[in-house]
C-alpha cells in the first residue's frame, strides 16, 4: 500500500505517529531553509515539511518537484506551531515531517491551475476533462452525483422496486428527438436504434410481472443542445404497476424531499405534498408549464379592462383574440427610461411587438406610455388588478397569447435575476399537471402528443378524442424544480384499443404502428395491469442541487454544445474498411 492515511484526514489526535501518504502536489513554498508542500488527495489538504536536517536527500528532491506531481511520503505527524496553524483547513492544526519522499510521476504544467478556483475557458476544459475533474468542486460534483445515485437504490430497494437494465442497442423508442442508429454487420441494411429512454421496455417489465422497477437509464436523443441537454443523458426510470398519478407522484415527492435533506441540508426544500399547478394555471401564473415558483411577480391577465379602454394597442389586441396581461416589477419604479427600452428590447426577442409601462411614483404621481390614452377610472382598476403601490413598475404585453406567455414568462425570471430574487439556497419542486393531450403540429397539419405515444388521457375526457382533441387532458405530470423540467412521467394506456385510437389520432398509419410498436401492442393482449411511471433527469436535478449553470459540470465526460467529445475527438471518421463490413458507403 502505498499510504497508511488519507491526506485529509489528519487531525491532532495522530500527532506522534508515523505516516504514509501518497497524492498531488498543490502547492510548494520555500521558507527559512524549510520546505513546505501541500500535498493533495481526493479526501483534502496536508502540510509536509521537509527540513533538510531531518534529510537532506528528501529536502533536495522536493526543491526539484512542481505542482501536480505525484509524491508518496513518509514521516511523523507532529502539531504546527501555534502561529502556523490554518484554520482553513480541516488538517490545519496539524503538519508531516517527512525523511522519505518517492516521486512517482512528474506532471508537464497543467493548462490551467488545479490548486484554485479561477475561470477557465470550457473548451480548455473540456478538453483535459481529467485534469478539470481534479479540481475541488469537480470532485464535489463528481461526489454528489454518485450520492444521488446510491440514495436513490437505497432508498427504491427498501421499498421493493428492482432494478432491471434494459438494452441500448434496440428500436425506436420515441421521446420527440431523432434517434441515433446503429448499422448492423450481420443484417446488412438494418439498424438497431439507441433507445431515446426505456419506456416501451419498462412498460413490457409490467406486463412482464416485475410491477415496481427502477433503473439508472443512459438515454440518447439526437437533438438541439441548447440549454440543459446533452446526447446522451442519465435518468432514473422507474414504473409501477396498480397505481394512479397520486402513487407516482407521492413517492416521487418522498423520495426527493428526504434526499435534499440527506444530502444538501444546507438548502431548504418543501416537505411533501409539493405545491401542484394544472398546465392552465401554470401558464396563467407564470408564462411557462415549467415555473419557478420562488419569487412572485406573477403574470396577471388584463384583457377584460383593455375592452374599450381608449389604448389602441391594447383593444386591438383582444379584438384580434389576443391577450394583455402585465407584471408588477416591485420596487422598480425608478427604472429610467434607458432602462425600461432595455427590457423592452428583451422581450422583442420572444415576439413581444413592445413593452408598455406604468411606473407608479411616490404620491400617486404616474409615468407611462399610455395613461393619456386610458382614462382615470380603467387606469384605477389596472393599478387594483396588478395590486400597485407607490414606488412600483407595471409592465404589460399585449398580443397573441403564445407571445405574451413566453415574453412576459422571460421577464419574470431576468427581473427575478436583477432584483436577486432567485435564492440558490432553495430548491423549490412544484408538479405540473393536466396538460392538453395534444397539441397542434400547425407544420404537419396533424396533431402530437404533448407527452408521448403510450401517456393515457383522462378517463373522462376519452370521448373528446373523437370530438374535439385539442380539450382533452392527458395523465401526465412535469416535475419542475427552480424553472427547470426536471422530471416527466405519466399514466401509460394499457389497452390496445385505446393505444390504437391513439396512435391514430396522431397520424401514425396502421402499418407503421405495427411496424413499430407492434410488440408492445400484441403484449397488452396478455394481461396488461394498469400502470404508470416517470423518469426525472439525474444530470439536471444534480445539477440544480450542486448549484451549477449547466448540466456539463455534473457529468464526468460530456459533449460539448455541438455533441462533440473535444477530449477524445468523438465522432470521428471510420476506417473504410469498418465502413465495407457495416455495407456502408459515404456520399458528399
Ligand atoms: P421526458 O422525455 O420528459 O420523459 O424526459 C424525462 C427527463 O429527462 C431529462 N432529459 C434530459 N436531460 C438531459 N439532456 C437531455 N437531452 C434530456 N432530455 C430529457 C429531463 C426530463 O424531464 N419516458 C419518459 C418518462 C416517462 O414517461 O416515464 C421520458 O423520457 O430531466
Amino acid at each position: 500500500m502505498y499510504k497508511t492515511h488519507a491526506c485529509g484526514s489528519l487531525r491532532p489526535e495522530h500527532i506522534g505517529q508515523r505516516v504514509s501518504l501518497a497524492g498531488w502536489v498543490n502547492r510548494r513554498r520555500d521558507h527559512g531553509g524549510l520546505t513546505f508542500i501541500d500535498l493533495r488527495d481526493r479526501s483534502g489538504i496536508i502540510q509536509i515539511i521537509a527540513n533538510p536536517e531531518i534529510s537532506s536527500e528528501s529536502h533536495q528532491i522536493v526543491e526539484e518537484v512542481r505542482n501536480e506531481w505525484v509524491l508518496q511520503v513518509e514521516g511523523i505527524v507532529q502539531r504546527r506551531p501555534k502561529d502556523m496553524e490554518n484554520p482553513a483547513l480541516p488538517t490545519g492544526e496539524v503538519e508531516v515531517e517527512v525523511d522519505k519522499i518517492h516521486v512517482l510521476n512528474q506532471a508537464l504544467t497543467p493548462p490551467f491551475p488545479i490548486n484554485e478556483e479561477t475561470e477557465v475557458d470550457e473548451m480548455l476544459r473540456l478538453k483535459y476533462r481529467y485534469l478539470d475533474l481534479r479540481r475541488q468542486r469537480m470532485q464535489y460534483n463528481l461526489e454528489l452525483r454518485y450520492r444521488m445515485v446510491k440514495y436513490i437504490r437505497d432508498f427504491l430497494d427498501e421499498r421493493g422496486f428492482w432494478e432491471v437494465e434494459t438494452p441500448i442497442l434496440f428500436k425506436t423508442t420515441p421521446e420527440g428527438a431523432r434517434d441515433y442508429l446503429v448499422p448492423s454487420r450481420v443484417h446488412p441494411g438494418e439498424f438497431y436504434a439507441l433507445p431515446q429512454s426505456p419506456q416501451q421496455l419498462k412498460q413490457l417489465l409490467m406486463v412482464a410481472g416485475v410491477e415496481r422497477y427502477f433503473q439508472i437509464a443512459r438515454c440518447f436523443r439526437d437533438e438541439d443542445q441548447r440549454g440543459d441537454r446533452q446526447p446522451e443523458f442519465t435518468q432514473l426510470d422507474l414504473e409501477m404497476s396498480f397505481v394512479e398519478r397520486e402513487d407516482v407522484m407521492a413517492i416521487t415527492e418522498e423520495l426527493f424531499s428526504s434526499m435534499v435533506e440527506e444530502l444538501v441540508p444546507e438548502k431548504s426544500t418543501f416537505a411533501a405534498p409539493w405545491p401542484r399547478l394544472t398546465f392552465q394555471e401554470a401558464l396563467a401564473r407564470f408564462g411557462r408549464d415549467d415555473p419557478d415558483i420562488r419569487f412572485g411577480l406573477e403574470l396577471k391577465d388584463l384583457s377584460d379592462l383593455a375592452v374599450d379602454c381608449g389604448f389602441k394597442i391594447f383593444e386591438r389586441a383582444v379584438e384580434s383574440d389576443g391577450e394583455v396581461r402585465g407584471i408588477n416589477a416591485k420596487g422598480c419604479g425608478e427604472y429610467s427610461r434607458r432602462e425600461i427600452d432595455e427590457l423592452t428590447e428583451f422581450v422583442a426577442e420572444f415576439g413581444a411587438k413592445g413593452l408598455a409601462f406604468l411606473a407608479v411614483d411616490e404620491g400617486g404621481e404616474h409615468r407611462s406610455s399610455f395613461s393619456k390614452h386610458m382614462g382615470p377610472e380603467r387606469i384605477q382598476a389596472v393599478l387594483d388588478r396588478l395590486e400597485a403601490q407607490s414606488g412600483d413598475l407595471l409592465l404589460f404585453v399585449a398580443g397573441q397569447p403564445q407571445v405574451v406567455f413566453e415574453s412576459l414568462g422571460r421577464l419574470r425570471v431576468y427581473l427575478a435575476d436583477r432584483l436577486g430574487l432567485r435564492d440558490p439556497d432553495v430548491l423549490a419542486f412544484c408538479w405540473v399537471i393536466d396538460f392538453p393531450f395534444v397539441t397542434w403540429n400547425e407544420e404537419e397539419g396533424r396533431w402530437d402528443p404533448s407527452h408521448h405515444l403510450f401517456t393515457s388521457p383522462l378517463p373522462e375526457d376519452i370521448p373528446l378524442l373523437d370530438t374535439d382533441p385539442s380539450h382533452a387532458r392527458g395523465q401526465q405530470y412535469d416535475m419542475v424544480l427552480n424553472g427547470l423540467e426536471v422530471g416527466g412521467g405519466s399514466i401509460r394506456i394499457h389497452d390496445r384499443g385505446l393505444q390504437e385510437k391513439v396512435f391514430k389520432l396522431i397520424g401514425l398509419q396502421p402499418e407503421v404502428a405495427r411496424a413499430r410498436f407492434g410488440h408492445l401492442l400484441e403484449a397488452f393482449e396478455y394481461g396488461t395491469p394498469p400502470h404508470g411511471g416517470i423518469a426525472p433527469g439525474i444530470d439536471r436535478i444534480c445539477r440544480m442541487f450542486a448549484g451549477e449553470s449547466h448540466i456539463r459540470e455534473v457529468i464526468a465526460f460530456p459533449k460539448n454544445q455541438a455533441a462533440r467529445d473535444v477530449m477524445a475527438n468523438a465522432p470521428s471518421p471510420a476506417e473504410a474498411e469498418q465502413l465495407k463490413e457495416l455495407h456502408l458507403r459515404l456520399v458528399d
